[in-house]
């Protein structure tokens, strides 16, 4: 590996400057330009790596009011939907769910000052067009929507209004919710009916992004015969995992960028030990710039994916507390795939008792739902590379008890 000249040197010393291990939201420190391998979401499409399609379905999608952008954690849904608000000269609203991953529940307020931010982040000229809306006040220029009793801001008259502003501004209203599937822990409000609301009155579109499938169709409940949306038609865009050949593209451009010229080889072990998820990619890519050397690098992209499949873990199991050995266990004895019986004979045989049939079922689901494991006829396995390697036995008898923190 060479690293290139002068310039590519000293952009390298910014990123060499982030001191500790990079978890997802932390930033290094840098000079401000943006790479490949940077790991935060990708904004400028020049940044964006393949994805077209992607775009390209997303982009008619908001011709019409819903839109699901769904995939796997880290495979590029923000930077998808980031990439489109530069391009689109729409009217954006963007609410990043993602701040509340892990959290019991969340509250109108919480909802509400996410809504808050996001009208702050436009041109004062647009945020004096909610003036006089119930609950809303202007401190200074600082749009103020109130979420306590009596005078609460409502969200159907705050989409109303949106929408009406759009319309003068000739601009297309689209609200984001990242990470949509965190809505269902919303608790004392139902965020459906304005948004059924707004699908049948407004010009309002929306883009509901979820890394648990499973969870933003409980969200949206739009099977549910009972659920505002029930039967409103949605356009769903799936988001992939790149292929073997994108991936090994993604990380040559990378290094590529940077002048570090990084043997074949090394290249392939990386896929063939993260996967083509690009956000392992994107880490390996980063730490690489920073190590200098593969092996390290390699090492601990997979310690801090684990890490952070093992910290998203513990947010899925907040709530589930009575079944978490139960999740454990399958997750476990699923590490190589697994059949429906092989889940309901390890959860008997760790309890030594009956497991109720729809118990085995029931579980399953909700980490099928949750993407930790993913469905392939009558196989379940984990849903990438580096969720499996959570999962693992650290050698001997020991297992990952030792780890359940
Ligand atoms: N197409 C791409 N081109 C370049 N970088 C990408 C691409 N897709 C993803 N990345 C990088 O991978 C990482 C994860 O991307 P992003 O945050 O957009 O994914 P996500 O699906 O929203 O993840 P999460 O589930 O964590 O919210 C980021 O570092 C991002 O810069
Ligand atoms: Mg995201």
């Amino acid at each position: 590996m060479a690293v290139g000249g002068p310039f590519m040197a000293s952009r390298l010393t910014g990123w060499a400057s982030a001191a500790r291990p990079l978890l997802a939201g932390e930033v290094p420190s840098y000079w401000g330009g943006t790479l490949l391998f940077d790991p935060r979401p990708k904004e400028d499409p020049r940044d964006l790596f393949d994805r077209e399609e992607e775009l390209k379905a997303l982009r008619s999608g908001i011709n019409y009011p819903v839109t699901l952008l769904l995939g796997l954690r880290r495979s590029g849904k923000s930077s998808i939907v980031k990439v489109l608000m530069r391009q689109e000269d729409a009217l954006w609203v963007y609410l990043d769910m993602r701040k509340f991953e892990g959290r019991a529940y969340i509250t109108y307020r919480d909802l509400v000052q996410e809504l808050e931010g996001a009208i702050n982040s436009w041109p004062e000229r647009l945020r004096q067009a909610f003036r006089g809306l119930r609950g809303v006040r202007l401190a200074g220029v600082e749009v103020r929507l109130s979420w306590g009793p009596g005078d609460r801001a409502e969200i159907s008259d705050v989409l109303e209004r949106l929408s009406e502003v759009a319309e003068e501004e000739g601009r297309r209203p689209v609200v984001v919710f990242d990470e949509s599937q965190e809505l269902r822990r919303l608790k004392g409000y139902d965020l459906l009916y304005p948004i059924a609301y707004a699908y049948d009155n407004l010009r309002v579109r929306f883009i509901f992004t979820g890394s648990e499938v499973g969870m933003v169709y409980r969200f949206l409940r739009l099977n549910d015969p009972g659920s505002p949306l029930y039967g409103r038609a949605v356009t769903e865009i799936n988001v992939g995992p790149f292929s073997r050949g994108l991936s090994l593209e993604f990380l040559r451009r990378g290094f590529e960028e940077v002048g570090m010229k990084v043997p074949e080889a090394e290249v392939e072990e990386a896929y063939d030990s993260l996967g083509g998820i690009p956000g392992w990619l994107t880490y390996y890519g980063f730490y690489y710039m920073q190590l200098r050397d593969h092996r390290e690098a390699l090492n601990k992209t997979i310690s801090t994916g684990v890490e952070l499949v093992r910290q998203e873990f513990r947010g899925f199991l907040v709530g589930r507390e009575a079944a978490r050995e139960r999740y454990y266990t399958i997750m476990e004895a699923c590490r190589e795939g697994c059949t429906w019986s092989d889940v309901k004979r390890a959860l008997e045989a760790r309890e030594g008792a009956r497991v109720d049939d729809k118990q085995v079922t029931l579980l399953i689901r909700n980490l099928v739902d949750a993407s930790f494991l993913t469905r392939e006829g009558d196989l379940y396995r984990p849903a990438d590379v580096l969720i499996r390697r959570a999962f693992q036995r650290q050698g001997g008898s020991e297992t990952t008890h030792s780890l359940r923190i």
